[in-house]
């Protein structure tokens, strides 16, 4: 299997399809508001997980029915229910997918490419079954959840090898040891300007100073690693917030919120303190 994913992963010629697919989403979704839904931005999470748990379920829930007698029209039941709804979880996953990286793209390409498959023998499994032809309906299910259990299976790697909407930045906590450690003087600190630094030698922060606060945020973008040092300072919503150079995510520099995807995360913002001129951070 490793092998294979691999090959997937370097698979230059799904390209010229995914391009093509990345252009018609960005299209498509095109309003900020409505890419943010989908992203997660409001749940603070990513939202195409959480929702093809629905269809997933209910797939699940059809074949066990399947197996037992007198459960007919329960099983049409959770079969179309779960085919309705594997329709807007599939829209919330073209929406991430249009912000991966290319190789994470390509994996996302099959991933999509088995769980349509998926979606068109369920399609089937329910007309068969709702036309009284239950022994067809049982077997397009059967090979409506292999092709949606390879799918299932693509979208793990795509998640846990590949990191995709996973939050990118967290890890850099791991790097930083207990205590407080000095990080600039703070007079030497220019008012609503972005500057970079290092602390404990290695984690890169960023730093903002408005007046007499100073913020201290990672500064790796959790969406894809960007760095936030180099981003952009805008007003949104009537809130100051770093815009990240790579994909447009957006995060409130008063407390890290995410404001715009396709981070669904928020920014991990550090505590400050100041001792003799100097500014200090820790550990949350
Ligand atoms: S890396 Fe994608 S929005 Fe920052």
């Amino acid at each position: 299997m490793r092998a294979i994913l691999t090959k997937i992963e370097q698979a230059s010629a799904l390209d010229r399809v995914g391009d093509r697919l990345q252009q018609g989403v960005q299209a498509v979704l095109r309003p900020q508001r409505v890419r943010d839904l989908l992203h997660g931005v409001w749940l603070g999470h990513p939202l195409h997980p959480a929702m093809v748990q629905v269809p997933v379920g209910s797939w699940i829930s059809t074949a066990v029915l399947d197996l037992m007698p007198g459960q007919r029209r329960a099983a049409t039941t959770l079969c179309a229910f779960g085919t309705i709804s594997a329709l807007p979880a599939a829209v919330a996953g073209l929406n991430d997918w249009a912000a991966l990286s290319r190789d994470q793209r390509r994996i996302g390409l099959v991933h999509a490419a088995s769980n349509s498959v998926g979606l068109v023998f369920y399609a089937g499994s329910v007309a068969a079954r709702l036309t009284g032809r239950h022994r067809l309906g049982r077997t397009l299910g059967w090979l409506g959840l292999s092709a949606a259990s390879t799918g299932a299976y693509l979208g793990g790697h795509l998640a846990y090898k590949q990191g995709a909407q996973v939050n990118q930045s967290i890890s850099e906590l791991h790097r930083m040891a207990d205590g407080w450690h000095p990080v600039a003087d703070l007079s030497t600190l220019p008012q609503r300007e972005l500057i970079t630094r290092e602390v404990d030698d290695d984690v890169s922060v960023i730093l903002y100073r408005h007046g007499d606060e100073v913020t201290v945020m990672l500064e790796r973008c959790p969406h894809q690693s960007g760095p936030l040092g180099k981003g952009e300072v805008q007003e949104i919503g009537g809130h100051t917030c770093v815009v990240c150079p790579w994909h447009g995510s957006a995060f409130r520099l008063n407390g890290g919120e995410v404001v715009h995807g396709p981070s669904a995360n928020d920014q991990q913002v550090l505590p400050t303190r100041v001792v003799d001129g100097v500014l200090e951070t820790r550990l949350p």
